[in-house]
């Protein structure tokens, strides 16, 4: 139980194509998937930084969840997600233990990844997102 390892960092961007230049030119990033997602209100890319990776995050409008951060908030550190083996179970545990979810059920996030996020009331002020690892 608990998470394996950290599965990416959540960034939002102002300018997704600047932004991904200069995580290559600073830090040799790669782009490994880029996508609109409308229903979710982003423009998304992956990133592998070696094992590691960084998920920039562009909002389509400011009615989005990441406009509204953006215009809260400003351009930075969205979210911390986290590599679970077992998703429902997770959540099942957290949800026991009284903890603040966002989603009580895992659900279908970027990149056909499943996810869950908590609330970051919950964790200090950091969104934090449970991604269900898919390595064999
Ligand atoms: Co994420």
């Amino acid at each position: 139980m608990g998470a394996l390892e950290i599965h990416h960092l959540g960034v939002a961007v102002e300018d997704l194509d600047r932004a991904i230049e200069t995580y290559a030119r600073l830090f040799g990033a790669a782009v490994e998937h880029r996508a609109v997602v409308p229903d979710q209100g982003v423009e998304a890319a992956s990133l592998r930084v070696g094992e590691s990776r960084v998920e920039l995050l562009r909002a389509l409008a400011e009615d989005t969840p990441v406009g509204r951060f953006v215009a809260r908030r400003g351009a930075g550190m969205h979210h911390v997600a986290f590599a679970v083996a077992d998703l429902p179970a997770e959540l099942d545990r957290l949800q026991a233990d009284g903890v603040e979810l966002i989603d009580s059920e895992p659900r279908r996030g970027l990149f056909g990844l499943q996810v869950a996020f908590v609330h970051p009331q919950a964790t200090g002020g950091v969104l934090a997102e449970l991604v269900l690892d898919e390595r064999d």
